[in-house]
């Protein structure tokens, strides 16, 4: 049986006449940039995070990036990010700022009580990640974050859909970033992002830092890039943003039938990174922590079984980011983490079939090599 790890290349082909329309529509209306199409996504992610203004941009990084120099960051200034997230690391250094590495707990989310005593007076930001879908208990965060000027920067490229308390995750603290990248929870077909903020201010910037720093066409008054949405994207955008809810649907039906399988394990084997307490999250990569990793990802791919590991590295332990390695001693569950996750095939039309022969090839391999 053939099993893909993902449905970034079926969603397309099963939803190809739509896209095929509004591309068309697209084409026959000759605007690239900054039309109907960008316009109708801003609206309609403003109207499902309820609150708050929305801003379009060419990517998730980028959507980090612009959120960090809207608040300010600079040199002499630190960034705390979790120490297992490689994209965010890169927007972070990118800021000026330097970058501080926190431990996270065992389903690789920041772990709070660590944060709480790397804070010091040259914090600016911290940028809590929902990795995988799963979501950082934010409001905890903030009780640990005692010292108002530090902002809370939420990384959700991998949590579109995921909700804390009833409230969609990208709009609790004071920015909130997304990555529309093809494998996200909604992805285009190819790269995208999007900022969130109440704050006027922010917003200001990001609509000028997206365009040069313009706020009259060709007059940039400060120095930045651009990063603009093209309007084929956000047609795609706007395409999946309809079948959306489906799509939520079918993903927690996968995700519960994964769980169902991996209860009968009693324990033995690897366990699921996930947990709910008071949040909804909309899992977007399905990961394990297992023993002996290696070998069972080599065993899962010779019985036809794609995974891969995000992230196989602690952020200090790549060469661009060698000088924070000092880090390291604070690190413990980070590191150990990342020699044992492992990404199981995820999405929404993944069959029961397909749970169960995965899941009983991986105690099959506990079973015959324990
Ligand atoms: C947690 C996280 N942050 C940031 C990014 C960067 O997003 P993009 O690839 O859209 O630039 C990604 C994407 O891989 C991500 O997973």
């Amino acid at each position: 049986m053939k099993i893909a790890f993902n449905n970034v290349q079926s969603k397309p082909l099963r939803h190809k006449k739509q896209l095929l329309k509004r591309f068309s529509s697209v084409l026959n209306r000759g605007w690239f940039f900054y039309g109907r199409e960008n316009e109708l996504l801003t609206e309609r992610l403003e109207k499902q995070f309820g609150t708050g203004h929305v801003t379009l941009v060419g990517s998730g990084h980028d959507s980090l990036l612009l959120a960090l120099q809207a608040v300010g960051c600079q040199a002499n200034d630190e960034v705390i990010i979790p120490a297992n997230v490689y994209p965010t690391a890169f927007p972070a250094a990118m800021s000026g700022a330097k970058v501080v590495l926190a431990d996270v707990d065992q389903n690789g989310l920041l772990d709070i009580q660590h944060v709480a005593r790397l804070i010091t007076k040259k914090t600016k930001a911290i940028i809590p990640v929902h990795l995988y879908g799963l979501v950082v208990d934010i409001h905890a965060l903030k009780r640990a974050v005692t010292n108002t000027t530090v902002k809370i920067i939420e990384d959700c490229a991998q949590a579109f859909g995921s909700m804390y308390k009833n409230k969609p995750v990208g709009t609790l603290g004071d920015i909130g970033c997304f990555s529309f990248y093809p494998t996200k929870n909604i992805g285009t077909l190819g790269d995208g992002g999007a900022l969130w903020t109440t704050n006027k201010r922010y917003l200001k910037f990001f609509n000028e830092g997206v365009s040069y720093g313009e706020r009259t066409r060709y007059k940039g008054h400060f120095i930045s890039g651009h990063s603009r949405l093209p309007e084929l994207q956000a047609a795609a955008l706007n395409v999946y943003l309809d079948m959306f809810e489906s799509e939520k649907a079918g993903k927690k039906k996968v995700l519960n039938h994964y769980k169902k399988a991996f209860s009968r394990l009693n324990g033995r084997g690897p366990r699921l990174l996930y947990h709910e307490d008071d949040s909804d999250p909309l899992i977007h990569l399905l990961v394990i922590d297992a023993p002996r990793r290696n070998a069972l990802q080599k065993y899962l791919n010779e019985q036809g079984i794609p995974t891969h590991i995000q992230y196989p590295h602690p952020v200090h332990k790549v060469g661009a980011f060698s000088h924070l390695e000092s880090q390291s001693p604070q690190l413990i569950q980070a590191e150990l983490l990342t020699k044992r996750i492992l990404s199981l095939p995820f999405h929404s039309t993944l069959s029961k079939n397909h749970i169960h022969f995965i899941v009983e090839r991986i105690a099959k391999f506990y079973e015959t090599t324990s």
